[in-house]
C-alpha cells in the first residue's frame, strides 16, 4: 500500500497541465469523489491495524499534495488565459507589412546589360585577379618601365618586395582589366573573343568626377584576319543596343601603349541630345570607351604569332555608361548606399 502511495505521489509531482481540459482531467483522476485518492482511503479499512497509522499518514500527505498541485495548476491556467485576453484582438483587415525586396544596384544592371549585348554576338565572360603583378598590368601591355604612359593611370602599389615575372618586384591593384586580356592570350589559343568586367583601382582623390575604385568592361577579339572594320562594327552594334535610337557615334584617334592604331569612342550626349550641357562640357559628345588594334608586340608577348593573328580590344567604364543612361551626376552615389538613390532603380 505504501508503495502504491509513493508511486501515485510521483505521478502527481511529474504531472503537467497546459489547458483547462487537462486541469479537469487532473481533478477527476486524483481529487474527485471517484478519484484515486478517495479509492485508496476506502481501502484503508483492509490494512492490518499495525500499519494503518503509517498508511493513513501517507494517504493524508497524498491528498494534500494533490490539492496543492491542483491549486497551483489552476492559478497557472488562469494567468495564461489572462495574458491571452490582454493581447490586442487580431485585426485581419489590416494591410500586410510592405514587402521589402532589394533592388539591383544600377552598376549591376548596366554590367548585366553590357554582358548580354556582347554574349549575343559571341563574346564570353572572363575574369582575373584584382591584385596583379606589374607585368600583367603594364609590362606585357607595352608600358616600358619608367615610361610616362604609366602616369596615365595613377597606381596603388601593394607590396614592393613581392616577386613578379619581370623581376621588377611590384605588386599592385590593377588599374584596368587589360590584365585579363594578357592572361587569356597566354592560356588560350585563338580565336579569343571575350569580355572582362571587373573592379579597377586608381590613386585618385574621391570627388563627384573621380573615384579610387571603379568598374570596367574590356573586350578582346583575336583571330585570323580581324581588322579595324570588325572593331567598328562591334562597337556600333554595342552603342545601338545600349543607348537611345538615333545616338551618333564617332571614332577619334588616340593613343594607348598596347594598341595601334588607337581610337577613343564618343557618342552624342544622351542628356542634351547633342545641343550642349554640363555633362558633355557643351561639346555635344561624350567619351565612352578606348579601343584599338592590339599591338603586334603585345600579341607576341603572350606567345601568339602576330604574323598569323590580329585583333582588336576596347575598354569602357561601367560608371560612365550608367551616368549617361540614368543621369547620375556624382560618382560617389554609387558607393554611399543611400537607399533614396538605390530605390530609384526598383523594377528597372
Ligand atoms: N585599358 C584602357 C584604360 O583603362 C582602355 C582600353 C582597353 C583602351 C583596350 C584600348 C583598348 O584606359
Amino acid at each position: 500500500m505504501l508503495e502504491k502511495i509513493e508511486a501515485i505521489s510521483q505521478e502527481i509531482s511529474q504531472y503537467t497541465v497546459l489547458s483547462k481540459e487537462q486541469l479537469e482531467q487532473f481533478r477527476l483522476r486524483f481529487i474527485s469523489r471517484k478519484g484515486i485518492v478517495t479509492e485508496l482511503f476506502e481501502e484503508l479499512k483492509d490494512v492490518p491495524p499495525d500499519q494503518r497509522r503509517a498508511v493513513g499518514q501517507g494517504l493524508n500527505g497524498l491528498k494534500n499534495l494533490a490539492q496543492e498541485r491542483f491549486e497551483s495548476f489552476s492559478q497557472q491556467i488562469e494567468a495564461l488565459q489572462e495574458s491571452a485576453s490582454s493581447r490586442p484582438p487580431l485585426d485581419l483587415t489590416l494591410p500586410t507589412l510592405p514587402n521589402l525586396t532589394g533592388t539591383q544596384h544600377p552598376l549591376s544592371l548596366v554590367r548585366q546589360r553590357i554582358i548580354q549585348i556582347f554574349e549575343r554576338i559571341g563574346f564570353n565572360v572572363a575574369d582575373g585577379p584584382e591584385i596583379e603583378s606589374d607585368w600583367y598590368n603594364f609590362g606585357a601591355l607595352n608600358f616600358p618601365e619608367n615610361h610616362p604612359a604609366r602616369d596615365m593611370q595613377d597606381t596603388f602599389f601593394v607590396d614592393k618586395t613581392a616577386g613578379s615575372r619581370t623581376g621588377s618586384g611590384d605588386m599592385l591593384l590593377r588599374t584596368h582589366t587589360s590584365n585579363v586580356q594578357i592572361r587569356l592570350m597566354e592560356h588560350q589559343k585563338p580565336p579569343i573573343r571575350s569580355i572582362m568586367p571587373g573592379r579597377v583601382y586608381r590613386n585618385e582623390t574621391i570627388s563627384a568626377r573621380a573615384h579610387c575604385m571603379f568598374h570596367q568592361v574590356e573586350g578582346i577579339y583575336i583571330d585570323r584576319n580581324v581588322g579595324f572594320k570588325d572593331l567598328k562594327d562591334t562597337l556600333y552594334h554595342f552603342v545601338k543596343e545600349m543607348f537611345e535610337p538615333g545616338t551618333q557615334i564617332r571614332f577619334r584617334p588616340s593613343y594607348f601603349p598596347f594598341t595601334e592604331p588607337s581610337a577613343e569612342i564618343d557618342i552624342s550626349c544622351q542628356i542634351c541630345g547633342g545641343t550642349g550641357c554640363n555633362i558633355c562640357k557643351h561639346s555635344g559628345w561624350v567619351e565612352i570607351a578606348g579601343s584599338g588594334m592590339v599591338d603586334p608586340q603585345v600579341i607576341a608577348n603572350c606567345g601568339i604569332d602576330p604574323e598569323e593573328f590580329t585583333g582588336f580590344a576596347f575598354g569602357m567604364g561601367i560608371e560612365r555608361i550608367t551616368q549617361l543612361k540614368y543621369v547620375v551626376n556624382d560618382l560617389r552615389l554609387y558607393t554611399e548606399n543611400d537607399v533614396r538613390f538605390l530605390r530609384q532603380f526598383e523594377g528597372v
